[in-house]
């Protein structure tokens, strides 16, 4: 049997600005995965990171089934609902059309699915960040599945000794390219450490079996405008032929920058946190991630772990709240301030050309 996860989520609307959603809202999408659990799903695990809703789910159907979109997509309307109700802030923010048709691909909601052959004993982490881009995972997937340095496995293990591959999207161009490693490390490192261009989609088992997908959904080439980061998740797999759950994770010990934050134009620390510590306020961030590590039988979740609730990631968030220390004393100056390629959909394009008549020739 295969099984497909889908990892869909989407920021319907949140109390105070954009820090977490109502109760109501996750009851809500909860509720219509119930109703759907024994039928068309196998199981269901609905979570938040920050002001995003995440709907984790486990079917059959293969990716991009037209049932479980749909079931994703109604589920946001319906809470929706509820936020247009109770005046939450961006309520709605992430349906970006209601010309639904069967897949929410293009539609506003981010996407990360995977179709395997389950191991006797799966396991897999499902990431979710919030207030950030997907190509903020480019760093540490490279760490997890190509860098001996955090894994371990990759010099000890004859299973992941042959190394992984990683599909690569250029994001604006709309191109992909699939690179392996180690044997074009460097190849793939020129590519990813430009993360305003490309991002990390898929990795591969050399043997060809998925090991890791992001959402990487631009909501501003959607929009045609900045309407709110594209707060990316993906799903690692782990164990038995891939990096071990404490491999996939300890990239995020050592917090670093990625684009995002405060009306996702700036630059910031990512700090991993529990679930329950997921509500970015300091200046809309710093940019948080969650990580929820899951068992998984014939399609039936267990568990699960919340993965950076651990003690051993205090010190990271520590680090982070120092980096954004660091940022935020260049109050509207670069570094903080993302660069022009990266605000070309926020709102300064509207100040700068008000000023472009009044600019004078030299
Ligand atoms: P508004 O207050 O106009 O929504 O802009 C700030 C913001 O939150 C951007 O998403
Ligand atoms: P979200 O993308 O999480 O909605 O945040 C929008 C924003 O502008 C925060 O400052
Ligand atoms: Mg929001
Ligand atoms: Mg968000």
């Amino acid at each position: 049997m295969k099984t497909t996860i889908s990892l869909i989520k989407a920021d319907i609307g949140s109390i105070g600005g954009h820090t977490k959603p109502h109760e109501r809202l996750l009851e809500a999408c909860k509720n219509r995965l119930e109703e759907e659990k024994g039928k068309t799903l196998i199981d269901y695990y609905v979570t938040n990171c920050g002001d995003d809703i995440e709907l984790i789910m486990t079917h059959t159907k293969g990716v991009d089934s037209k049932d479980v979109h749909t079931i994703a997509w109604d589920a946001f309307k319906e809470g929706t609902k509820i936020a247009k109700d109770l005046g939450l802030y961006g309520a709605g923010q992430d349906l970006l059309s209601d010309a639904f048709s069967g897949n929410v691909r293009g539609m506003g909601p981010g996407i990360a699915e995977m179709e395997i052959e389950e191991r006797p004993a799966e396991v897999f982490v499902a990431f979710m960040a919030d207030k950030t881009d997907s190509s903020a995972f480019n760093l540490p997937l490279y760490e997890m599945f190509a860098n001996p340095f955090n894994t371990a496995g990759l010099v000890l293990d004859p299973k992941i000794h042959d190394g992984f591959k990683f599909e690569v999207q250029d994001v604006k161009g709309h191109k992909s390219i699939t690179l392996n490693t180690p044997e074009e490390s460097y190849d793939l490192l020129a590519l990813i450490g430009l993360t305003d261009i490309y991002a990390v989609k898929r990795v591969y088992r050399k043997s060809g079996e998925i090991a890791a997908v992001a959402s990487t959904e631009k909501l501003s080439f959607i929009a045609g405008k900045y309407v709110g980061k594209d707060d990316p998740g993906m799903i690692v797999r782990a164990q038995s032929g891939y990096p071990a759950t404490g491999e996939v994770l300890d990239p995020f010990a050592r917090p670093f920058y990625i684009a995002g934050w405060m009306r996702g134009s700036h630059r910031g620390p990512l700090m991993p946190v529990g679930e329950k510590d997921a509500i970015p306020t300091r200046f809309d961030g710093p940019p948080r991630i969650i990580a929820l590590a899951f068992s998984m039988k014939n399609g039936i979740l267990v568990g699960p772990v919340d993965a950076f609730a651990d003690v051993g990631f205090d010190k990271a968030r520590e680090k982070a709240n120092e980096m954004a220390d660091i940022m935020r004393r260049h109050g509207p100056f670069q570094p903080h301030l993302l660069p022009p390629g990266e605000l070309e959909y926020a709102t300064i394009s509207e100040v700068l050309k008000k000023l472009e008549p009044r600019m004078k020739k030299m």
